[in-house]
């Protein structure tokens, strides 16, 4: 079912991926959690199944104001719960090539790199994204077993 998140909603999930297209090809109702403090919503994830064995995280955010709290670590452990209850093998997430935040706190997060899809980025976004002065041209797949 399609599914219209509000606007407070889509810009927090367009930090993840500045593709609208992209963002409203995965979102349905039932995939989108989120955490909210006294009515707001400061973060996301959306989960989505790959196949019986494999769900992947296609988009993590947290607001801008309340990043580098430990709110995104805490959200990549719930997916991990979500994802272990509803009987997946392994939890995938993919990020780019110029993401090295997202980069260092996956792989704490025990996430392990198990390919590239070179120039995806370049390949499927209309414009050009940088990131702590970097292109973002590859795309990096990592999981994690559950
Ligand atoms: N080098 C090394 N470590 C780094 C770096 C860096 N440059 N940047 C961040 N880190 C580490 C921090 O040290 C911290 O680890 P620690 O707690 O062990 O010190 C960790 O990364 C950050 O942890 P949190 O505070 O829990 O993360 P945060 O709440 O900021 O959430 C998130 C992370 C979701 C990536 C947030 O920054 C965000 O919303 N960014 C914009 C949107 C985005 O890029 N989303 C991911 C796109 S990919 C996808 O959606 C599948
Ligand atoms: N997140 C984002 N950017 C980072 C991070 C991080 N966690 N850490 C460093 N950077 C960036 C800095 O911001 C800076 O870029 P900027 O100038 O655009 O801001 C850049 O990386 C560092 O640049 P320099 O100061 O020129 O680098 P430095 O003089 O420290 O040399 C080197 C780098 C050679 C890696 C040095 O740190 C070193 O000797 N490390 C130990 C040995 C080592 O690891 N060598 C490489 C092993 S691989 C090999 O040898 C093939």
């Amino acid at each position: 079912m399609r599914y219209t998140p509000d606007q407070d909603l889509y810009d927090l999930l367009l930090l993840a991926d500045p593709s609208i297209e992209i963002v409203n090809s995965y979102i349905n109702n039932n995939q989108i959690y989120t955490a909210i403090y006294n009515t707001k919503t400061l973060g996301v994830f959306v989960l989505f199944p790959v196949n019986k064995k494999v769900i992947e995280i296609k988009n993590i955010a947290v607001r801008s104001a309340y990043q580098n709290m430990g709110l995104g670590k805490h959200l990549l452990k719930k997916a991990t719960a979500v994802a272990r209850d509803k009987g997946f093998e392994r939890l995938r997430i993919a990020t780019g090539n110029s993401s090295i935040g997202q980069l260092a706190l996956y792989q704490k997060e025990g996430f392990e790199l198990i390919g590239t899809t070179q120039n995806f980025f370049t390949d499927n976004y209309p414009e050009p994204i940088f990131e702590n002065g970097i292109q973002c041209k590859h795309l990096l797949l990592l999981e994690k077993e559950l």
